[in-house]
């Protein structure tokens, strides 16, 4: 594992970095636990819409325990799979994940607003529940853009904010009452359960945030909602004009 220093990271990054810290021995199975083992599905589905080109070089942003990068070796052994995240001990299970499932991957200790790579350096990338999380989501995409080669496609899975007002009343119920619950006693801090809801309460909904990929510069930027759209995966690539 590498390490490089964080340079942007504010108060919410501290913050955020820490908070992971406390939960990230317990992280995957409240994950289970929480989608209902759903997650895997739906991160099965970002995977098939990177369409990533056989044996190319991809980046996981934000990669965490590394559910990402391990999706995408089991769909294509060939893949040179990089994973960067800035919470250490999320990064640690990541690599005894490589190490127990015998899987080759790189995983760099980093912050996704000023990454350690060259421009145009990757074939595609992918972030899973994290762009909630960043301090600032149009430099987090304007960076992802920059170490895109041209023709590279992103995929971000994430929450969203469902449009159907009484399922949106429902997923709210579940999402910023039981889940709390839950992810204190599985995942051991309620109050991490507790920020995680409240991360997309000032995050922008599923068209916004469309937009927001095609003006940091994204060509054909869509998204996929899933789960009435609780949940969507968001999609941009870099044209090639960079
Ligand atoms: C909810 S977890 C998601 C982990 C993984 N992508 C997944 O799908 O399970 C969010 C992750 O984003 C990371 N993160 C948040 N802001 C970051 C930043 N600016 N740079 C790097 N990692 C960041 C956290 O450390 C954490 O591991």
């Amino acid at each position: 594992m590498t390490s490089a220093p964080s340079r942007l990271t504010g108060d919410k990054g501290t913050f955020v970095r820490e908070m992971f810290a406390r939960i990230a021995p317990r992280y995957d199975l409240a994950n289970r636990v929480l989608t209902g083992g759903l997650d895997e599905r739906w991160r099965r589905r970002a995977i098939r819409l990177l369409a990533a080109p056989k044996g190319g070089r991809l980046l996981d942003c934000c990669c965490g325990t590394g559910d990402l990068v391990f999706g995408l070796l089991r769909n294509d052994p060939t893949l040179d799979v990089t994973g960067i995240d800035f919470c250490a001990p999320m990064l640690q299970r990541a690599q005894h994940r490589a190490e127990q499932a015998h899987r080759k991957a790189t995983f760099v200790e980093g912050d996704v607003m000023a990454m350690p790579f060259e421009d145009d350096a990757f074939d595609g990338a992918t972030m899973g529940f994290s762009l909630r999380n960043v301090v600032d989501v149009d430099a987090t995409l304007r960076e992802v853009l920059r170490v895109l080669r041209p023709g590279a496609r992103f995929v971000s899975l994430d929450v969203t904010k469902a449009p159907n007002r009484t399922y949106k009343r429902l997923f709210d119920l579940y999402f910023y009452r039981i889940v709390p619950l839950l992810g204190g006693i599985v995942g051991g801090s309620r109050a991490a359960y507790a920020y995680l809801p409240n991360s997309l309460t000032h995050h922008p909904n599923a068209p916004d945030l469309r937009d927001r990929f095609a003006r940091a510069g994204f060509t054909g930027a869509g998204y996929v909602p899933l789960m009435g759209g609780a949940i969507a995966v968001h999609y941009g690539t870099k044209g090639s004009e960079g």
